[in-house]
């Protein structure tokens, strides 16, 4: 049995879809558990870069099975025009599976996650505005449409008359928006279903069957562990749980036939939309790592705010997702500066916080406390093997791995698959 969660360990784009690609090449089953088309997974293959955001990481493979869980929120329109980017490019998505349960985006959570920012005013989230938050607030509140229902037009129709009649009524009358038709919408969701229908199973039982046949399992998370609707910073945080709790769950299988939680960490720290953020750098420091690492959203194209990498948040994600070990990526970044912080604790109105303050406001006046390394100043994105890292490179892994009290397995020094170091 080999059944690993593959997350992200800090607020995403860790590189989580670049080490799903190489573990890919060994799986035989690649499963999306939450989440949705607010996910920018990039994967560089040679000069070819791909971009997924509802489709699991594992598509490049033919031998893959790409499977999206019943936690995910699937926009359907978003899958078929995903679906089609990749057949262009030469990528056969037709193995995709998706969950009967899983529930629908529908037009009304794309208007409402928009509209809802607009009036939070200062206090937005910063979504993608694709519709997750609303999807996710139906879900619970039992008024969502699954995937399932399209194959019943009856209850389709039930349900969104119930769901719509209420939704015009507060996008009319709450922020003053004219109300979506229902029969564009039916004709819309309904057109849908036959060529849904050959990727929609009991994806429960699929992966079920295939972890106890011995298959390689991967489940790989969107978004990241400070994110998490649950243990991120709320309420600046996605809809949904990213950490490993929301694996099984997401997936219809026991937490028993998971056996590894890689944590996906970049060797620095980044984070798009509002919320607090201890290691911000609002410095030219921080300008260097946006620069140099690229750091522009796949999704949203949005500048992502950077910092030194903060190991009371790496901490607190070993400790929430019980993770096995960890992947560092980018680590290639850092060979730009002399000197490398990390955060050890932090201080706030004469307080030494080790691990993450229980009252949220703490987290907007912690100062972080650093402990400074010794760069390497060299360029190591081809470097092949670990011990041909320059000794300040490993002296900062081995580092991390004793602050952070599990193993580092993989290095990741450049986005490409060759660009990665085994232990
Ligand atoms: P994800 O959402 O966690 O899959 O991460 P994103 O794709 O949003 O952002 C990670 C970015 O870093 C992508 O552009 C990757 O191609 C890139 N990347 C991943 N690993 C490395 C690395 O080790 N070095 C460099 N320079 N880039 C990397
Ligand atoms: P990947 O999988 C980084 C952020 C948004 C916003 C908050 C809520 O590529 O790591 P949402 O649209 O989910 O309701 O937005 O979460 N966010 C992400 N940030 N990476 C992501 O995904 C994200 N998905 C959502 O910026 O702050
Ligand atoms: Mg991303």
């Amino acid at each position: 049995m080999s059944a690993a969660v593959i997350l992200g360990a800090q607020w995403g784009d860790e590189g989580k879809g670049k080490i799903t690609d190489l573990l890919s090449e060994k799986a035989d089953v690649v499963v999306r558990y939450q989440g949705g088309n607010n996910a920018g997974h990039t994967i560089v293959i040679g000069d070819q870069k791909f971009a997924l955001s509802l489709i699991p990481s594992g598509v490049l493979y033919p031998t893959v099975t790409p499977v999206i869980g019943n936690g995910v929120v699937v926009d359907p329109r978003w899958f078929f025009e995903e679906k089609a980017t990749l057949t262009k490019r030469g990528v056969d998505p037709s193995k995709v599976k998706i969950s009967n349960n899983a529930h629908l985006i529908m037009p009304y959570h794309r208007k409402l996650d928009a509209v809802i920012e607009r009036y939070l005013g200062s206090a937005m989230i910063g979504t993608t505005k694709r519709g997750i938050g609303p999807a996710y607030t139906d879900k619970f509140a039992r008024v969502g449409i699954r995937v399932q229902d399209l194959f019943d037009e009856k209850i389709f129709m039930e349900k969104l008359t119930t769901s719509l009649k209420l939704k015009n009524k507060i996008l009319m009358k709450v922020y003053n928006q004219l109300p979506l038709d229902i029969d564009e919408i039916a004709d819309e969701y309904l057109g849908y279903a036959d060529d849904l229908a050959p990727h929609v199973t009991d994806t429960s039982l699929l992966v079920y069957d295939a972890v106890r046949a011995g298959d390689n399992v991967l489940f790989e998370g969107g978004q990241g562990t400070l994110l998490d609707i649950d243990h991120g910073t709320y309420p600046f945080v996605t809809s949904s749980n990213p950490t490993a709790g929301g694996a099984p769950v997401g997936i219809g299988i026991g937490p028993t036939m998971i056996d590894r939680v890689i944590g996906v960490a970049k060797a620095y720290i980044s984070r798009v939309g509002t919320g607090p953020f201890p290691t911000e750098l609002h410095d030219e420091i921080g300008d260097k790592l946006i620069d140099i690492g690229g750091e522009y959203g796949v999704v949203t194209g949005r500048r992502r705010r950077c910092g030194w990498l903060d190991m009371v948040a790496l901490r607190y994600s070993v400790r929430v997702n019980g993770l096995t070990d960890i992947a560092l990526t980018k680590l290639d970044i850092l060979s730009h500066f002399d000197t490398i912080k990390v955060a050890t604790a932090y201080t706030a109105e004469g307080d030494r916080y080790t691990e993450f303050p229980r009252q949220q406001g703490v987290l907007y006046h912690c100062v972080p406390e650093y402990e400074e390394l010794p760069g390497w100043n060299v360029d190591i994105s081809g470097v092949t093997s670990y011990d041909d890292l320059p000794p300040n490179a490993r002296s900062y892994i081995e580092y991390i791995e004793d602050h952070a009290g599990v193993p580092i397995t993989t290095v990741s020094v450049g986005p490409g698959r060759r660009a990665t170091l085994h232990r």
